[in-house]
């Protein structure tokens, strides 16, 4: 099958990211860099380009020039999906032009800054009937697929409480004059960053697994943020309190100032005949738990899980896999609608995701400015 031939906004040498879809989507086998503006700066983009064998006629000086040169080109030959991989302030400029100019989209979290872009962007996406997906990379790991499914199924009862949890330690260091970090740091300012830093950046995805694996709606927040530092203009650091009815809550717990601690998003869904955990740092693991039973441990590539999670693995079980393979299946996912194939909801998360991360971030930041009161989502 002929290759998806695709762009990539950022993403250059030492950006984070970009690095990861550009592996992701040779995993997956599906997509073809043909072109980008890899760097703000256009020499560090070309030198990128080089590095990586693309056509140094095709590393844009702009977005502009790359939508125009493009479009102008045969359509077996053009770039016919973005990914967007650049700082928050500039996903959604970029993603509108290029909605408008009718190529697919892959975007980074958080979608946009504001609620009001998020919705211009969802309804783009409808008028065009475009694939976007949203790399909320964690639902793309095969346990958190198969928490999905087995919820879904009614296995947990009644869902009884629900606590997601995201704690990092790097900017410990930054504001402290300590770490030596120099990239990523542009998510303390609130030009690039948006409304928040830690609910914005890493809030956002424990917000996202929730809804992903649950399948609920969180209909209130109540925040207490924390800047942490004098001088600090954005959250580092807080606590929200969920509500999805008058019977269910629950709590996300978010941090970029835990020292010591990498990457560790974790979720528990505790329902009222068994519970499920699941932590990011060994994905491969996901635990069931029960009053009248042993613990029991799902892991991928076993016949026994479903149809999802199966499919997501790309070796034997006992091979471990991690975060590039959890983001290829979301490029596979997204390959499909892009090619018209039949795919399963789920696969990859939606611009109405993206929608709901904006409104959770905005909820947040509101209601701790307004004194931590309930706010709707
Ligand atoms: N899904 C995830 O798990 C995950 C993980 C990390 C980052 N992110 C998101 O990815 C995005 C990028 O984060 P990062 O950590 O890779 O940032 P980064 O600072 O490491 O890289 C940003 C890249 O964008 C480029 N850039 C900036 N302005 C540009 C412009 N005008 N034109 C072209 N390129 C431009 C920079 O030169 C750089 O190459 C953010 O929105 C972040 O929230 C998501």
């Amino acid at each position: 099958m002929k290759k998806i031939k695709m762009g990539m906004i950022g993403g250059g040498i030492g950006a984070f990211i970009g690095d990861a879809h550009r592996r992701a989507s040779r995993i997956c086998n599906d997509f073809e860099l043909v072109c980008g503006v890899f760097d703000v700066d256009y020499e560090k983009s070309k030198e990128f380009a080089a590095k990586e064998g693309i056509d140094l006629r095709r590393c844009y000086k702009s977005v502009d020039d790359m939508i125009k040169t493009e479009l102008a080109m045969p359509a077996d030959a053009r770039m016919e999906v973005v990914a967007i991989v650049t700082p928050n302030d500039l996903h959604y400029p970029f993603a509108k032009k290029l909605l408008e100019d009718g190529f697919h989209l892959v975007c980074e979290k958080p979608m946009t800054i504001t609620v009001q872009e998020a919705l211009d962007l969802e309804m783009l996406v409808a008028k065009k009937k475009l694939t976007f997906a949203l790399t909320h990379t964690y639902t793309g790991y095969p346990m958190v697929r198969q928490m999905r499914d087995l919820i879904s199924k009614g296995v947990l009862g009644t869902i009884q409480r629900i606590d997601a949890q995201y704690y990092q330690g790097w900017i410990n260091s930054i504001i402290h004059g300590t770490g030596s970090r120099i990239t990523g740091v542009w998510r303390l300012d609130p030009q690039h960053a948006g409304a928040s830093s830690c609910m914005g950046d890493i809030g956002v995805h424990a917000f996202n697994l929730i809804e992903y694996t649950t399948g609920l709606e969180v209909r209130e927040v109540l925040s207490d943020l924390n800047p942490v530092k004098e001088g600090i203009k954005l959250d580092l650091d807080g606590t929200v309190l969920i509500r999805f009815s008058d019977k269910l809550k629950g709590v996300i717990r978010s941090s970029q100032v835990c020292a010591g601690e990498e990457n560790n998003l974790t979720i528990a869904v505790y329902g009222s005949k068994a519970s499920l955990k699941w932590g990011q740092e060994n994905p491969n693991y996901l635990y069931m738990l029960s009053d009248s039973d042993t613990i029991r441990i799902f892991k991928p590539a076993h016949g026994y899980n479903e149809k999802l999670a199966e499919e997501g693995h790309t070796m034997p079980a006992g091979h471990p896999e991690g975060i590039y393979e959890a983001l290829a299946n979301i490029y596979r996912g997204t390959a499909k609608s892009i090619r018209n194939q039949k795919f399963t909801p789920g696969e990859f998360p939606s611009v109405h995701d993206g929608v709901r991360g904006m409104k959770f971030i905005h909820a947040v930041v509101d209601s701790n400015a307004k004194g931590n009161i309930w706010i709707k989502v």
